[in-house]
């Protein structure tokens, strides 16, 4: 079966940044299923071939070294672009009869990615079916939805409903890029294809799990979507409660979309909603120093760029097992790593590193950007008496990977959806769970109650009232930069 492949919003940055690059990359390797078509949608009014040019000077740019000439000029001639205006109804039927025309009326099945301002999903969604192009009667009709997926509860259920009403469920592929990184991938295979690890991964050997998602980056020139989103909206909602799902999660019977979502929708069922003094118990916020001088940012912005959540899930597996999640920008370096700090032995009989501390072994996921897996443990220090040291065990992800380079998030998302695989994008109940527990901690930050917002100077790990915090539980974050 033939595909094609349309973005709607194809000027904008993520398509010739991230799409088409991914594209080109699974076409060069041969992963693109044979006569998929790409069709961008916007409202400038390019020809064919001048979209191909623009592209082509784009993708070697972002593809780098592994850009190849021939391969390109085989794969260019599957991209068009038509104009289009989403508030038009009339550009929609054009879309309608072009697509027909290029897929020469065989079975032929589409993917639509919406890669607009989110303020304009739903009106694309129902011109869309109003043009006939849900309509799956001659090949299969899939959606993929860019975040942000709402900016709360109510607009989220209120976007569920209204693209429900065009798309059916199972049609529809809210992408979520943190899911298509293959350490984020590998965090199943871990837990789910390891004996050694499963056994241990609950409330009586785990004390705790630190999520963090820190960024070198501040927010440039993005405070105009930035400043009235904040981190929690940014970063928690979406890619760090993902992380945390699938740390957390019970081993599906299946990797099976249904039944890898519906495990990990449990967990967000489990997940303890904040109350009264929780918001100030449990939450941290921050502000990185100069954030207010930024372009476009208002004056007095109370603003999060930083968060650190402690989070606990009830069930069986996890009670009274704290979460530390934390993100921000503006941090000493970038890197994504989940740690699963494990309880120290019941019984000290050595002098050394874990006899003062009450933690013990640690395992860490690095996600990015050295991805790998360190596994800390005590050894004994030579001609020390019995004393111990923590070292580690490294497992690196580029030097074991037998020369395969280390696939885009885009790549494997991108090609999930044209195959009908939605094992990694997020469900409606997922996305709206997430929501009810981000929900409450937004409303008591912009309460005359909310925490102290704590100003953090760049280069560090955020505020230091947040280290303290971690202090006063006995617990310690794992402040460390991945060596590249
Ligand atoms: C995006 C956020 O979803 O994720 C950005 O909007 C953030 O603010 C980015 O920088 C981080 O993604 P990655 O893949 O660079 O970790």
């Amino acid at each position: 079966m033939s595909h094609t492949i349309v973005i709607f919003g194809a000027s904008g940055d993520l398509t010739s940044r991230k799409l088409i690059p991914a594209l080109y990359r699974l076409f060069s390797r041969g992963r693109l299923p044979e006569s998929t078509r790409i069709v961008g949608v916007s409202r400038s009014p390019y020809e064919h071939e001048e979209w191909r040019k623009s592209l082509r000077e784009t993708t070697s740019k972002f593809v780098g070294k592994s850009f190849d000439s021939e391969s390109w000029d085989a794969f260019a001639p599957n991209i068009y672009y038509q104009p289009g205006d989403i508030k038009d109804a009339d550009s929609f039927n054009a879309l309608a009869t072009f697509l027909e025309e290029i897929e020469e009326g065989q079975t032929t099945g589409r993917v639509y990615y919406l890669s607009t301002m989110p303020q304009l999903y739903e009106e694309a969604i129902q011109q869309m079916g109003a043009a006939g192009l849900a309509d799956d009667s001659n090949g299969s009709r899939r959606v993929i939805i860019e975040k942000p997926f709402g900016t709360d509860l109510k607009t989220a259920q209120k976007l569920n409903q209204s693209i429900h009403e065009v798309f059916r469920e199972d049609q529809i592929y809210r992408i979520d890029h943190y899911l298509g990184k293959e350490t984020v991938q590998n965090i199943f295979a871990l837990r789910f294809a390891n004996s050694i690890f499963e056994p241990l991964w609950n409330r009586n050997y785990i004390d705790h799990v630190q999520i963090t998602v820190a960024e070198e980056v501040v927010i440039g020139r993005r405070a105009g979507y930035y400043d009235n989103s904040g981190i929690l909206r940014d970063m928690f909602q979406n890619h760090i409660l993902q992380l945390m799902m699938i740390t957390a999660m019970e081993p599906p019977v299946k990797f099976d979309a249904a039944l890898v979502r519906d495990e990990k929708v449990k967990v967000l069922h489990s997940v303890r909603r904040m109350t009264g003094g929780d918001f100030a118990a449990q939450t941290v916020r921050g502000q990185y120093a100069g954030y207010l001088q930024e372009e476009g940012v208002p004056p007095g912005s109370q603003t999060e760029t930083f968060a650190a959540l402690k989070l606990y899930c009830d069930n069986w597996r996890w009670q009274g097992v704290p979460f530390f999640l934390r993100s921000g920008k503006g941090m000493s370096c970038r890197t994504t790593q989940i740690v699963i700090q494990f309880k120290n032995v019941p019984h000290q009989l050595f002098g050394g590193s874990n006899s003062k501390k009450k933690l013990g072994n640690r395992l860490v996921i690095q996600v990015q950007p050295a991805e790998g897996i360190q596994l800390h443990f005590e050894t004994k220090v030579a001609d020390a008496g019995m004393k111990t040291r923590t070292n580690h065990l490294d497992f690196n992800f580029q030097d074991n990977n037998c020369g395969e380079e280390t696939p885009d998030a885009y790549q494997r998302l991108l090609l999930d959806a044209v195959q009908g695989d939605a094992s990694l994008f997020a469900r409606g109940d997922e996305v709206e769970l997430a929501w009810s527990i981000i929900d409450p901690i937004i409303e008591a930050w912009r309460s005359p109650a909310a925490p102290p917002l704590h100003s953090y100077p760049t280069g560090l790990w955020g505020p230091e009232q947040c280290s303290q915090w971690m202090f006063d539980q006995n617990r310690e974050w794992f402040d460390v930069c991945p060596v590249i």
